[in-house]
């Protein structure tokens, strides 16, 4: 298999995981079992969005798509940014739960539209 179907396989992949655990977690808090903070939970998906972004560094070296040139991958990793400020809110147990349900729908409104402009790659500006 390419690199490119490699990078691309793992980007799409672990895509889908993060949203996955994000809604896991954001589940766990309201069923009432906050404790997944103690267990393999906590750093999860970290690793799996340390993999995300070290495929999507390594589509873009292996890709003429080029941020900053095309706007739909600028205008993703500005969305990237705000998603994960958005996700760490949401996911603030000292927050209050008005406030955290507006972060949690703001994260998924972000992370729906990185999937969109990944999916159709629009011309942009
Ligand atoms: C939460 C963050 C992200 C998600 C959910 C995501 C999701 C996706 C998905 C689903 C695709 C495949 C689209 C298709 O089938 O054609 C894709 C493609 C791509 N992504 Fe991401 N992405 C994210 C972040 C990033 C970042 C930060 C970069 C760049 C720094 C990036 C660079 C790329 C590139 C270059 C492609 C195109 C590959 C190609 O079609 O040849 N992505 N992304």
């Amino acid at each position: 298999m390419s690199a490119y179907l490699i990078l691309k396989h793992l980007h799409v992949t672990t895509a889908f995981i993060t949203v996955i655990l994000f809604a896991v977690r954001l589940l766990m808090d309201l069923v009432g079992r906050p404790g997944w903070r103690e267990t393999p939970l906590r750093w999860i998906p970290h690793a799996n969005d340390t993999l995300l972004l070290a495929a999507a560094i390594g589509l873009v070296v292996v890709t003429p798509w080029m941020p900053f040139v095309h706007g739909w991958l600028t205008a993703k990793i500005i969305l990237l940014i705000g998603y994960i400020f958005a996700g760490v809110f949401a996911l603030k147990a000292t927050l209050s739960a008005r406030a955290r349900v507006a972060a949690a729908i703001l994260a998924l409104v972000q992370v729906a539209a990185i999937f969109h402009l990944a999916l159709t790659k629009p011309v942009l500006g």
